[in-house]
């Protein structure tokens, strides 16, 4: 309790100085010091798959950890989750024609489909991610979008999208934006994974945060850091169902199942096909998976 008054004691002097900001880099970078042995060595062993990693200075953005280990451990781990997720809905991966992953970081998850046929996109708001995955991982094409929507792809340009701890930093209304702008991208009955900060997080929400947690609200924290790391969104199963509803449909919630991203939740949403016109069947309306 002491540490928690002696941090936010410090934290609002350093903001009244203006160097908030510096400080959190500074201590960022003697982090990523400590890392470097650790890192190096892992480096030696390689991955195995032939593609570079990103340095700590980009890892602290996207995993707030500096250890490529981590990075490529969770990243896999991500992509499996992903891919078994789909596998036990009758999606096969392999037969996805086109996918985004949203909020991409550097490459984390999307490293791992360099196999696929499909073709993979990713996006970031932040320019620094997005170039260095631009330049490292060829198989894949990235975009940079602004915070706010639109993305820069033509309405009904994927099959899947996918965005782990991504809404885990929106508030709304970059909330509600960002879930009309990802149904605009998806085809119709295309899919979104989501990974969320659900009921894992209840111990350390506050009792009034708590309440509105189960009460179906979103809980903000630090919302005028919106898409950074330090804002933290947390929300239910029941505020996913209701706040998602107009464009999608629930298919599967998984209580701390973003294995890649522990301990958040992860969940398989349907974009909603049109209502069928009279006269075509259900299965001329069905989703074209390759
Ligand atoms: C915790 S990191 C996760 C990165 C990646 N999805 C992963 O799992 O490794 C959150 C990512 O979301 C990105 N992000 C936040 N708000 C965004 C927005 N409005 N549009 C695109 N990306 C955003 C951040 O720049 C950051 O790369």
């Amino acid at each position: 309790m002491a540490r928690l008054w002696v941090r936010a004691v410090l934290k609002a002097a350093l903001a009244r100085l203006r160097v908030l900001g510096a400080a959190r880099r500074a201590r960022d970078a003697v982090t990523a010091l400590g890392w470097i042995a650790h890192n190096r060595r892992f480096l030696h062993r390689g991955d195995g798959d032939g593609l570079p990693v990103p340095p700590a200075r980009l890892l602290m953005l996207t995993t707030a950890s500096p250890s490529v280990e981590w990075f490529i451990q969770s990243g896999r781990e991500g992509a499996d989750s992903i891919r078994e997720l789909l596998d036990r809905h009758d999606i096969p991966i392999a037969r996805i024609g086109t996918m985004l992953d949203f909020g991409c970081g550097c490459g984390r998850v999307l490293r791992h489909w360099a196999d696929l046929p499909a073709e993979v996109h990713g996006c970031d708001y932040n320019a620094a991610l997005v170039n260095w995955c631009q330049r490292r991982l060829a198989f894949a094409r990235f975009e940079t979008n602004g915070l706010e929507p639109p993305l820069p792809y033509t309405t009904a340009s994927f099959d899947l999208v996918y965005a782990l701890s991504v809404f885990t930093h929106l508030p709304e209304p970059l909330q509600g934006q960002w879930v009309a702008e990802l149904a605009r991208v998806l085809r119709p009955g295309g899919h979104l994974i989501i990974s969320t900060h659900g009921e894992a997080y209840l111990d350390t929400l506050s009792e009034p945060e708590r309440s509105r947690f189960h009460a179906g609200q979103l809980v903000v924290r630090d919302g005028d850091a919106a898409g950074s790391n330090r804002c933290g969104v947390f929300f239910s199963e029941h505020y996913l169902r209701r706040h998602f509803a107009p464009g999608f449909s629930l298919r599967e919630h998984i209580t701390r199942g973003a294995r890649g991203n522990p301990p958040q939740d992860l969940a398989l949403l349907q974009s909603r096909l049109p209502s069928p016109s009279p006269g075509t069947t259900p299965d001329s309306a069905a989703p074209a998976v390759r």
